[in-house]
């Protein structure tokens, strides 16, 4: 009995952890968004307002300390969520119909959050790679006001035809993956009383469409016109 209630308050526990970190990579989502839009700017606007706040992000000191936390999010909401599904799938292996039944009742994205969640995971390994790693230990040329090109190097990448589509099907993802997510993440916390709960499902559907719209907008944009 005692070894259930640890298991079953680590289990809580973990699905805690995993609730906040979600929603600090939701916030991340609206900065990183709101300076990326500085892309879909006039071209002879859009590199040097992009290069500054690349410059200001990596650079100002309450920034990068948060950006250690956001690493650190990402790393451990991914881990935490595959012991989460390994649990879970244990449990349910014995009873077959019980997946069934689930299958009846909850939507598609709810139940392939692992699949959804791996794929993001892939895709942001790929995205930091290109574009973050260059930026932290590569020397990258340095546009006019002698900053580092951060914007030629995005256009660069975005010019070609299978990265946008990377990066549109991976926003596509994103986008099932905070439709269930993001309302998740409150009803894990217990912040799921009826009086807010349609508020929660309203913000949460609108921020799940509009900030991966947005992101896709960006690639798609810059294929087309640059
Ligand atoms: C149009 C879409 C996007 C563009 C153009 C873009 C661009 C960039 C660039 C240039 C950097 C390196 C410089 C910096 O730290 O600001 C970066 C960092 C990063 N991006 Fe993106 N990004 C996009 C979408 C996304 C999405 C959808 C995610 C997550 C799902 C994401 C996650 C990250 C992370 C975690 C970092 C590292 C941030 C840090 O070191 O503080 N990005 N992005």
């Amino acid at each position: 009995m005692a070894a259930r209630s640890a298991l079953l308050k680590s289990s809580l526990a973990k699905k805690y952890w995993m609730s906040l970190t979600g929603l600090f990579l939701c916030l991340f989502l609206i900065v990183h968004l709101a300076g990326n839009l500085t892309l879909l700017k006039d071209a002879a606007d859009a590199g040097p307002a992009f290069n500054a706040y690349t410059e200001f992000m990596t650079s100002f000191p309450l920034i990068k300390i948060s950006s250690y936390l956001l690493y650190f999010s990402i790393l451990f909401h991914a881990i935490d969520g595959i012991l989460i599904l390994t649990r879970e799938n244990k449990k349910a292996r014995p009873v077959n119909y019980a997946s069934n039944k689930a299958e009846r009742n909850s939507i598609w994205a709810s139940r392939n959050m692992g699949v959804l969640g791996t794929a993001i995971f892939i895709f942001i390994v790929l995205h930091m790679a290109n574009f973050w790693f260059k930026y932290k230990f590569t020397d990258i040329a340095m546009d006019p006001g002698d900053l580092p090109d951060m914007y030629g190097i995005v256009v660069a990448s975005f010019q070609e035809g299978w990265y946008t589509a990377v990066y549109v099907v991976s926003m596509i993802v994103l986008g099932f993956h905070l439709w269930h997510g993001f309302e998740s993440a409150f009803q894990t916390l217990g912040i799921n009383h009826h009086k807010y709960s349609p508020i929660i499902q309203g913000v949460g559907r609108f921020y799940s469409v509009v900030v991966p719209a947005l992101f896709a907008i960006i690639p798609i944009y810059i294929f087309l016109n640059l």
